[in-house]
């Protein structure tokens, strides 16, 4: 599967553009099985930068039609990463340098808390309440409704890197105490409540995943670890959840984590199939070999590959010939291999 990696490439307002057709497109046509796309806003407030992909009407979702059908023609999955940045909104691109958008182009992020993302110049940051939370749950049903008419055939909810339903979850960022704060049952009842709504919505055959952040790689204070993403993958298998995309941290800047070598995350994702529940593996998983041996040995259901796809879009029809596995070629391009 293509990982999900924010292209920061909307000229107004969260609308796909030429760029996602053709990025998206690009990995369709370079033999991938699944094609997921970028975190997609399920509302304004919830772009992580002003440039972020959105899915908050109905005119995003005509603007998704054609990379869905492009990719389906190329007979591969079309998957969509539906997001909210939570208190790490409102920030410039990374090709704009990252920081805060202050001002008129930028907007007041919410959180579990008050408490900003520690800029230099952190931005005022909203505690959302309890009718703020369920207009949250709906902004995610509705999306993924959305989703499923601009023809998407896999929808994961992304609960990973610091963004919203991940601050929910760490008790570092979430110290409420109200019923969505405090114990294991309060903090992840948000995205549970996400989860049930989603799973009610789309089609009943349709995969519905999750991309967890196993550990908050913060071990000197109370945070969320991998006993906690193996437990909550128990309490996601019944809502109807299929697959739990198993990344890593980016919840708080003082987190510390080792040097990431090759498959530095699989282990994580072996803890968390402890669940029963299907998982996918990330991080530096690079080469052909390295993918199959992941899969073939059981240490994952799936292997997810970020960069490498940056790289080389025809990651997956060079694996095929490296592995001896017949893929088919698109016949426009038969020559070249
Ligand atoms: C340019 C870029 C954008 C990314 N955007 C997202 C995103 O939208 N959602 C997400 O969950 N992860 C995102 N990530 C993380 C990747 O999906 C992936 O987990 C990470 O790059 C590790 O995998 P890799 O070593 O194969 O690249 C992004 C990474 C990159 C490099």
């Amino acid at each position: 599967m293509v990982s999900p990696m924010c292209q920061y490439s909307c000229e107004t307002d969260g609308l796909a553009t030429d760029w996602h057709l053709v990025h998206l497109g690009s990995r369709a046509s370079g033999g991938a099985g699944i094609v997921m796309a970028e975190a997609t806003a399920v509302e304004p407030r919830g772009r992580i930068s002003p440039n972020d992909l959105g899915i908050w009407s109905d005119d995003h979702a005509a603007a998704l039609e054609p990379v869905t059908e492009f990719i389906a023609d190329r007979g591969a999955i079309s998957a969509i990463q539906l997001a909210h940045a939570g208190r790490k909104a409102s920030t410039h691109r990374p090709s704009d340098g990252r920081g805060p958008v202050h001002g008129e182009d930028g907007w007041t992020p919410v959180g579990p808390t008050e408490t900003p993302w520690p800029h230099d110049e952190p931005l005022e940051t909203e505690r959302l309440d309890v009718d703020g939370i369920a207009a949250i749950v709906d902004a995610f049903v509705d999306a993924a409704d959305r989703a499923v008419d601009a023809g998407f055939d896999v929808v994961e909810i992304h609960s990973a890197h610091g963004y919203l339903l991940h601050e929910f979850l760490s008790p570092v960022t979430n110290t409420r105490t109200d019923a969505y704060g405090g114990s294991f049952e309060n903090r992840t009842r948000l995205l549970r409540e996400v989860c049930a709504g989603v799973r009610a919505t789309i089609p009943e055959g349709m995969p519905l995943f999750v991309r967890i952040s196993a550990t908050d790689w913060l071990p000197d204070r109370d945070s969320w670890t991998v006993g906690d993403s193996t437990m909550l993958a128990r309490e996601l298998e019944p809502l109807g959840v299929d697959l739990i995309d198993v990344s890593s941290g980016s919840l708080h800047p003082d987190q510390r984590v080792p040097e990431p070598g090759p498959h530095y995350q699989v282990p994580y994702a072996e803890r968390v199939a402890e669940s029963g529940l299907p998982v996918g593996a990330v991080g530096k998983i690079t080469t052909p070999e390295g993918a199959d041996a992941i899969v073939r040995n059981g240490r994952a259901d799936l292997a997810i590959v970020g960069r490498e796809h940056l790289r080389n879009p025809y990651f997956t029809l060079h694996a095929a010939e490296a592995l001896g596995h017949e893929l088919p070629v698109p016949r426009q391009y038969t020559r070249g291999f």
